[in-house]
């Protein structure tokens, strides 16, 4: 298969634009699941261990199968796009989706969270497989090195973050408690910290714009979500650690 570069450019531009306008959007409402659910007319509601597999699949089904029909011979893509990419969304499909104890998603958030992934890991699929072109010597290069350090280092702190969240509640409890921990001593949104990382870390050793593209996406998404989560503490717990930020340690 040939690269579609100008369906890429705009797939890129679209990611950035819809982070950029929830960006915008934030202070109006937020993507309404969880504890930032609007108590608007009611609606179709699933639940979340069912909404997080079907939504979270196609951004590891979409790559996977873009790979397994593709006659690309073995390449740096292919193995990065493995590695990092459907490594993450294995764990989010058939790990994390299956453990979390969270209260239930509403269909339309899901569904929407189910074309993002669809699209999102054609996009990366293709790029990596199609579009991208690494030196020999790419694997000695420190781009790549420091960018899957900091892809890893991102992994284990989201990964970390959320066991801790979904062990903060007894089964059938559906009350919020005060995380701690880990990188939750010094910020409320550990788990979408260490996610951001993990995408900007993608994005390094990747060295693609849709990579970059998908990053500064989740930065937009989950960035305004640690800041309402955070006040969301604040204005709950009387006691809530004072020094705390909401997702970047002593500064924000
Ligand atoms: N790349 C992206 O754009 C993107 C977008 C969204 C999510 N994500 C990732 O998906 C994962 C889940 O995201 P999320 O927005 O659902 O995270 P979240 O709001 O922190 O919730 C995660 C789970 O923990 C529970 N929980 C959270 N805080 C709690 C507390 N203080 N006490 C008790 N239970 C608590 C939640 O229950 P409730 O459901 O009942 O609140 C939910 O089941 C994260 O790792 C995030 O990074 C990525």
């Amino acid at each position: 298969m040939h690269c579609y570069g100008s369906l890429v450019t705009c797939l890129n531009c679209g990611f950035v634009i819809l982070g950029l306008w929830n960006l915008v959007e934030h202070r109006k409402s937020q993507a309404s699941y969880g504890r930032h659910r609007s108590p608007g007319p009611p609606c179709w509601m699933i639940p979340a261990r069912a909404a997080w597999f079907l939504q979270e699949m196609p951004a590891f089904l979409v790559p996977l199968l873009l790979m397994l029909t593709s006659d690309t011979p073995s390449s740096m893509g292919k193995y990065l796009l493995l590695g990092t990419f459907c490594l993450h969304y294995f764990h989010r499909t058939f790990i994390y989706s299956l453990l979390i104890r969270g209260t239930s998603f509403p269909l339309g958030v899901m569904v929407n969270a189910w074309c993002i992934c669809s699209v999102n890991g054609f996009l990366q699929g293709h790029y990596l497989l199609h579009c991208s072109q690494f030196s020999d010597d790419w694997s000695s290069d420190y781009r790549f090195i420091a960018g899957l350090l900091l892809f890893f280092i991102g992994m284990a702190v989201n990964i970390h973050s959320d066991y801790t969240l979904r062990n903060l509640r007894k089964p059938g409890e559906v009350i919020y408690k005060i995380p701690t921990g880990g990188l939750f001593e010094y910020v409320s949104g550990a788990n979408y910290l260490g996610e951001i990382v993990e995408w900007f870390g993608y994005a390094v050793a990747t060295w693609s714009l849709p990579a970059l593209s998908f990053a500064v996406f989740s930065l937009c998404f989950i960035g305004p979500r640690a800041y309402y989560h955070h006040r969301f503490y604040q204005e709950t717990f009387k006691q809530y650690p004072k020094a705390r930020k909401a997702l970047i340690p002593f500064i924000f």
